[in-house]
């Protein structure tokens, strides 16, 4: 008999969650005024709200803290920080940051001015908001396939070769001061890169002297998929993938929340000597000193740890197989979601499912809302809230896909968990046709209006 899968690791830490009634979960929801973001934690029992900062760290990087060198200057985690981006993924100068957007935040307050474009593939939120806070255009290549969701394709991440080609052809590179390649493109899905399109894409950035900046987030998610997807690459290392990969890139900014499987930190790394040396400034000013940026010793050395571990093979096939094994389960329920399943989240594709729920209405949050109701499982709204008001005509953006994640954090929950979130949406999945009204707001921020809407049940 062939033996099953099981994970590679075992558990020497637990941490308790509890359930709670639909009674209770009714009154918290309403109390938060119908924002997920807005409930306590304590109220959650499955929280899938994010898989980033959410993992378990290992008994290595624990230890690894408490080697931490919390030295101002030359810190000894540094260095430790700089061997493994150096070993792993190749690159010579970095500046620690305190997460993801702070890498953003030092890199673009050097190289972007107003009214550049920065082309790429679906770029992420936080990434779009400081391109659009420096009045600067960021430019969506994403292939059209992506907006399939029922199309199942290797690669549904990638680069539309020729929409990037029209906007390199259509502006001076002194107004493009970096294509935005995001792997794995988590706005679509989660859904990876292929090596042959990063190549492509760092073909053209060449041809248009322009830099490549790879958002990384995930970047060893989408090197599993080119291990076990795109041909040529079945006997390769996990190593050489991802060395192969940052190979094509000038620039990384590196949310380490994700695969680097820490709680917090982030970094932005350079071939260029020239521009690490211009973005220190920055570093200085809003994260710390060069040799810790918004990091302290013992998170840095738990960084560096868990580099080598995000992109260790086994760890990473027990990680997306957790993710497929949700995506069949969603299948034996006849559940539309973005297929196939992501690298870190199922997307369920709401818009299919609440049918009689009008888009003014905010259907993938509606969805969100009664799966928390049924069962004490938290995920985010992709939709109208997320893609928020025109800046211009201050209308309603409603975008063509309303999908509701469900992110799993790294080395969390069981398969029992995701039997459990299944099921409780195959529930609110059997009652769609009762749910026939959504929600309207009551209150929102002029901007990045989702983490603090305030809504009430539609009249
Ligand atoms: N880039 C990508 C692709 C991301 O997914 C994120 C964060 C960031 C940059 C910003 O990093 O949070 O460390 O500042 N994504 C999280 C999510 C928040 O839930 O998808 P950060």
């Amino acid at each position: 008999m062939k033996l099953p899968f099981a994970e590679s690791y075992r558990i020497k830490m637990v941490e308790t969650i509890k359930r709670s009634t639909r009674e209770e979960r009714a009154n918290w929801i309403k109390e938060a005024n119908y924002n997920l973001f807005g409930l306590k934690s304590d109220y959650v029992f499955i929280d899938l709200l994010t898989d980033s900062g959410t993992g378990a760290m290992s008994d290595k990087q624990w230890s690894a803290m408490m080697e931490g060198d919390e030295s101002y200057a030359g810190s000894r985690s540094y260095y430790n920080m700089k061997d493994a981006i150096k070993d792993i993924l190749g690159f010579d100068y970095f500046i620690p940051t305190h997460q993801g957007r702070a890498a953003e935040n030092v890199l673009y307050s050097i190289i972007i001015k107003e009214g550049d474009i920065l082309p790429g593939n679906s770029h992420f939120d936080t990434t779009k908001g400081h391109i659009e806070f420096r009045k600067a255009i960021p430019v969506d290549c994403t292939i059209d396939e992506a907006s399939d969701t029922q199309l199942e394709i290797p690669f549904k991440g990638n680069v539309d070769i020729a929409k990037l080609e029209a906007v390199l052809k259509k502006y001076p590179k002194e107004q493009i001061p970096a294509v935005v390649l995001t792997v794995t493109n988590n706005t679509a899905g989660g859904q990876p890169v292929s090596m042959q399109n990063i190549k492509e894409v760092s073909a053209l950035c060449v041809k248009y002297d322009v830099p490549l900046q790879m958002d990384s987030a995930r970047f060893a998610e989408n090197a599993y998929f080119i291990k076990t997807r795109e041909e040529g690459y079945a006997d390769k290392s996990m190593r050489e993938i991802v060395r192969e990969m940052f190979s094509y890139a000038d620039i990384m900014t590196m949310s380490s929340k994700k695969d680097a499987i820490v709680n917090m930190g982030g970094f932005v790394a350079f071939k260029s000597e020239e521009l690490w040396k211009s973005c220190q400034k920055i570093c200085i000013m809003n994260e710390g000193f060069i040799t810790y940026g918004g990091m302290s010793g013992r998170d840095m050395n738990a960084l560096a740890q868990g580099l080598h571990e995000g992109t260790d093979f086994e760890y990473l096939e027990t990680r997306i197989k957790q993710i497929e094994y949700l995506g069949q389960k969603l299948d034996e329920y006849n559940i539309p979601y973005q297929r196939p399943a992501g690298g870190h989240a199922i997307f369920v594709d709401a818009k299919k499912i609440l049918t009689h729920v009008p888009k003014e209405e905010f259907i993938a949050q509606t969805l969100g809302i009664e799966l928390y109701l049924e069962a004490g499982v938290r995920g985010v709204e992709v939709g109208a809230l997320l893609a928020d008001r025109d800046p211009v005509t201050h209308e309603n953006r409603y975008p063509e896909l309303e999908l509701f994640r469900l992110a799993i954090p790294r080395r969390t929950y069981t398969n029992n968990h995701m039997n459990v979130i299944a099921a409780a949406l195959k529930n609110v999945y059997d009652r769609r046709e009762e749910i026939t009204r959504g929600y309207e707001i009551t209150y929102e921020a002029p901007i990045m209006r989702h983490f603090t809407i305030g809504l009430k049940p539609a009249e």
